[in-house]
């Protein structure tokens, strides 16, 4: 195996941000305004008492850019930068540390951005100031897993970036070069093979690949799938046989890229579940289509004789315009979120549906990892309770019985705003919620956040531990749970 690595004379030891946000654009606001250094903080106060068997890291990543962005500004385009807060004996420390991708060091280089957003896509910046970074900037900014020894900060544009255990850059990783492209931030990992099944998706034919990278790292199935039309497809979901696709009409402009909405909502392309054997090809898959809808986050999926069901936030009509020409005073907020949702394809019958689990808009939807791919019962979602809410600032924390979908939930307050939830599963215990429920709240009061401990057996009765952390987490993406050896 190896790294695409940045030369690490290159690499700066530590880096200062220069956001000032003159041109007051939304996602530059509150917080989601970047914060401006890299810090290690020891010894974190804590309120009440860490459990003694939680140890490890977790880690947050999300957009947080480093020099005053180019033109409009989404907050899918900035830097990535990755949030780790380790736990042992009872203690917490912080460190935070950009991802220095390659466009990121060459802007580093000149000391200003001159990559444009997701809105000017198609802007390149000139050859002679991205040297050998390439004309689109992969900030890594998604999300971060630890597979096959590796930790990987992922963005669905581009090849994974692998960091250290201490947050520090090593480069992008294209499995020993048979990763060419992109690869997914949601790849899923089978907890009994070890294998890390992806996708990509591209603008140009073939819309669709999929690949498998077996335990040891090593990218040993790939396959190209055919799709009607480019779409930006976020997650997927496994079974112990199949790998389920949903191609959801958020199509992209490609007459259009650059000068208008990258992306369209086009119902009338239909919405389709393709279910494929885990290493099967194009000849192999089977697509069941389904009332028009768009998933961005799934929880799980499984398969239970010829039925298969994945559970996620659905959305009716999903709106994720990213338009250099919107103007800049707009509200993005979405008016109808995604609400949680039970898809099923029957694959006897050869039909698919889909059924409501709850009417809470939500998503960050996530489960214990060790049950990706079988039956799970306890799902967990971030959503929002009280009326104002801009879609994706969640305050409350849910955990559904899928068998029945009720649920039970702890409410940061009207001044708290929770990330996504990550489960850490307790070592000592054997039921599918032993363990607990981690997530970064930010207090818009105190303009600060925390790590939020709930125990997941009995998350209404509030945080078990609330650590303290040095500094604001600006808003961003996923994060991961990745437990000491
Ligand atoms: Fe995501």
């Amino acid at each position: 195996m190896s790294s695409t690595a940045t030369n690490p004379a290159t690499i700066p030891g530590s880096l200062r941000g220069g956001v000032t946000n003159a041109a007051h654009q939304p996602d530059l606001t509150g917080n989601l305004a970047p914060v401006a250094d890299e810090i290690d903080v020891a010894d974190l106060a804590v309120t009440g008492e860490l459990p003694a068997a939680l140890r490890g890291s977790f880690v947050r990543n999300g957009p947080n850019p480093l020099y005053e962005p180019i033109g409009r500004y989404n907050m899918l385009d900035g830097d990535g930068m990755v949030h780790g807060i380790t736990i042992a004996d009872g203690r917490a420390s912080y460190r935070n540390r950009w991802v220095r991708s390659r466009g990121l060091l060459a802007e580093v280089a000149l000391g200003r951005a001159i990559y444009p957003g997701l809105g000017n896509v198609m802007d390149f910046p000139d050859r002679s100031l991205t040297g050998d970074a390439g004309p689109v900037k992969n900030v890594a900014n998604t999300h971060v897993i630890r597979h096959a020894g590796k930790w990987l900060a992922l963005w669905e544009g581009g090849l994974p970036t692998e960091i250290t255990p201490e947050l520090d850059t090593v480069g992008e990783h294209d499995f020993g070069g048979r990763l060419r492209g992109s690869m997914t931030a949601h790849p899923r990992i089978d907890p009994r093979t070890g294998e890390l099944l992806c996708f990509a998706y591209s603008l140009f034919p073939p819309y669709l690949r999929y690949f498998v990278v077996d335990a040891t790292g090593e990218l040993v199935h790939s396959v190209e799938l055919d799709l009607p039309a480019p779409v930006m497809m976020h997650d997927f979901v496994i079974t112990e046989d199949h790998a389920v696709f949903l191609d959801s009409p958020i199509v992209f402009n490609i007459e259009s890229l650059g000068h208008g909405p990258m992306v369209s909502w086009r119902p009338e392309n239909g919405t389709r579940l393709g279910v494929m054997p885990r290493r099967g090809g194009a000849s192999d898959i089977t697509w069941y289509e389904i009332e028009p809808g768009h998933v961005q986050h799934f929880w799980s999926g499984w398969a239970d004789g010829d039925r298969i069901e994945l559970c996620g936030s659905r959305f009716d009509a999903p709106d994720f315009g990213i338009d250099s020409e919107a103007p800049l005073d707009v509200s993005v907020a979405d008016p109808t979120p995604g609400r949680p949702a039970r898809f099923w394809i029957d694959l006897a019958r050869g039909d698919a549906g889909w059924e409501p689990i709850d009417d809470l808009g939500g998503d960050f939807n996530r489960i214990n990892d060790a049950y990706n791919g079988v039956r799970v019962r306890w799902l967990y979602l971030s959503a929002f309770i009280q009326p104002g809410r801009r879609i994706g600032d969640f305050d409350t924390i849910v955990k559904y019985d899928e068998t029945d979908g009720s649920r039970t939930l702890w409410t940061a307050g009207p001044h708290g705003h929770v990330g996504e939830t990550v489960f850490a599963a307790d070592p000592d215990g054997t039921a599918e919620d032993d363990g607990w429920l981690l997530n970064v709240v930010y207090d818009d009061q105190r303009d600060a956040s925390d790590l939020v401990v709930l125990d997941a057996r009995d998350v209404a009765a509030g945080p078990v531990a609330t650590v303290h952390l040095p500094r604001r987490v600006p808003f961003g993406f996923h994060a991961n749970w990745f437990a000491a050896d």
